[in-house]
């Protein structure tokens, strides 16, 4: 019978016999692919393999998750034509290899491409121009790598809307963030400031930063989504607030709030008769001073 989606879990495979096992099913309808948490021997192999050249034709997503992946080579990306989504996340690939994976950006490769996940890997560098083809992109996670600086530039498809950049020790940001993004995901970094204007941005994740003040609500005239908890904002005010013309939600507890009267008369009133909805149990917003409070 026909497949249409194959998973294999928690495995030993890609010896030689499994390799036989697969080479005679017959994938021509294959969609789907999942690999994950497998001990792949002679990993580099695998991707090489002669049969998965015709296996790919017709999958439009792949999952290689927690597999060792450190490489796919080029040679095998120029077949994944119909792919939609990728997903390699939790393996080990590094600059050049994601580099050859895309073939140098030089390439049409992967075209169709709509979600790649690269979150949890060995990336140092952010390197737009190998995306910059893939017209296609919306979403794209590299969290859980470890950048240390952004590019002062980039040039990202005009597709972009989701980028995730969380956990990856980034001092600052820069206008290599696309105007185009909507999702936009920061938490875990060493930010100090954030002042890049986004637009069309509507859900904005930067908790776990070192922001001493809320970002300037007239650079996010869609932000509908705040999550800015475990910063280090001493106060906010309700002109703060306003500035944000579509704020719905505020995430905003775990800071060293100073508990002025005016601030905690503003928390305390203001706030509630407010548009914006401040998400947490109010409990978990405290004074860090005066001490008395
Ligand atoms: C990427 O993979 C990670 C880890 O496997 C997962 O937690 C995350 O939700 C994935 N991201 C997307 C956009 O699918
Ligand atoms: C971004 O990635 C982190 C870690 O992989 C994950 O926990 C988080 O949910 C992702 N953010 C969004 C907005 O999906």
């Amino acid at each position: 019978s026909e497949l249409t989606s194959v998973a294999i879990e928690d495995s030993h495979i890609f010896k030689n016999e499994e390799e036989v096992r697969l080479h005679h099913i017959n994938l021509k309808s294959l969609e789907v692919i999942v690999l994950k948490n497998i001990d792949i021997h002679s990993f580099y192999r695998v991707p090489e393999l002669n049969f998965i050249k015709n296996m790919m034709k017709p999958v439009r997503r792949t999952s290689m998750i927690n597999t060792k992946v450190f490489a796919i080579p080029c040679q095998s990306t120029i077949h994944f034509t119909n792919l939609e989504v990728l997903d390699i996340s939790d393996n080990t690939i590094a600059d050049r290899t994601l580099m050859e994976m895309m073939c140098y950006g030089k390439e049409d490769v992967l075209l169709n491409l709509r979600t790649l996940n690269i979150s949890k890997n060995s990336l140092s560098s952010i390197n737009s121009k190998l995306f910059t083809r893939l017209e296609k992109l919306e979403n794209l996670d590299m969290s859980r790598n470890s950048f240390d600086s952004m590019p002062s530039t980039c040039s990202w498809p005009a597709s972009l809307k989701f980028l995730n950049l969380s956990s990856t020790s980034l001092p600052e940001v820069t206008s290599c963030l696309p105007q185009s993004l909507q999702i936009l995901d920061l938490s875990r970094n060493k930010l100090t400031v954030f002042n890049i204007e986004l637009p069309l941005l509507k859900e904005l994740y930067i908790s776990g930063n070192k922001l001493g003040n809320l970002p300037d609500g007239h650079l996010y005239v869609s932000l509908a989504v705040l999550s800015i908890q475990d910063n280090n904002l001493a106060k906010f005010s309700s002109k703060n607030l306003h500035d944000y013309q579509s704020l719905r939600v505020l995430e905003a507890a775990g800071n060293p709030y100073v508990c002025s009267c005016d601030f905690v008369g503003f928390v305390t009133n203001d706030l509630m008769n407010h548009k914006t909805v401040v998400r947490h149990d109010l409990k978990s917003y405290i004074c860090d001073s005066p001490d008395a409070v």
